[in-house]
């Protein structure tokens, strides 16, 4: 199965490189290409890190992916699958027999959400097919990784464990609340990308600071 972000943010902050760093991990190189770059992106504007996983990135639009990657099967209308917060129907492990890719927003969660993923329908109306992954915001790589149970592993949806706006406390008098539905591992714990929660305790002592 593939899996494509469209890439919708300028360049790539610490917390989006953390999380594709992740989504390869999880899905293998091979099965995740990051399209619609900027025109004049160089290999140098990549981070090292996402270099050196193999992140496969194009500055073509995911229309035209397989002139780049030209063993990739061709997109067909209808059986390209866009995760939309505000589709209508839920996915289903019965979809993995209707697409050939899975497409996600390369958006950071903004809260409360602007509904940024709908650009990507605008943009590609007759190829994509919205369907939702709950009613909940979820980071991207949380997404991916919901998409993968059910496409994957046949797990319905109602049967995979979250958790919504887990708080993470670092020490007595500092606590982060993330607004977003995580995927929990088998110790009940939010799964988040490696580095992550350093990253979110930085930022908050940097909010502490700016406020003192
Ligand atoms: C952090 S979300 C961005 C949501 C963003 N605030 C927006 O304006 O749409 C990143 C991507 O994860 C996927 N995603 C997140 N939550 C989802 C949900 N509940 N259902 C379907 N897809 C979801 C979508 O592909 C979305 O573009």
């Amino acid at each position: 199965m593939k899996y494509i972000i469209e890439h919708m943010e300028q360049g790539f902050s610490e917390w989006v490189t953390l999380e594709y760093a992740q989504i390869i991990r999880d899905l293998g190189a091979s099965n995740l290409i990051l399209t619609s770059l900027p025109a004049d992106t160089k290999k140098s504007d990549i981070p090292e890190k996402l270099l050196e996983l193999g992140l496969q990135w194009t500055t073509k639009p995911l229309t035209e992916i397989t002139q780049d990657f030209t063993d990739l099967p061709e997109l067909k209308q209808q059986r390209v699958c866009l995760l939309d917060p505000r589709a209508k129907e839920d996915l289903e492990p019965a979809d993995a027999d209707r697409f050939d890719y899975f497409v996600f927003g390369g958006i950071l969660g903004d809260h409360p959400p602007r509904d940024r993923t709908s650009e990507l329908l605008q943009a590609y109306p007759n190829l994509l097919v919205g369907k939702r992954l709950g009613d909940k915001q979820m980071t991207t790589d949380t997404a991916i990784r919901t998409t993968q149970l059910i496409i994957e592993k046949k797990l319905p949806f109602d049967k995979i464990k979250f958790i919504d706006y887990p708080e993470f406390r670092f020490n007595k008098n500092e606590a982060t609340e993330m607004p977003f539905r995580y995927v929990l591992d088998t110790n009940g714990k939010p799964i988040l990308p490696d580095g992550m929660l350093e990253l979110i305790k930085r930022d908050s002592e940097q909010s502490l600071d700016d406020l003192l």
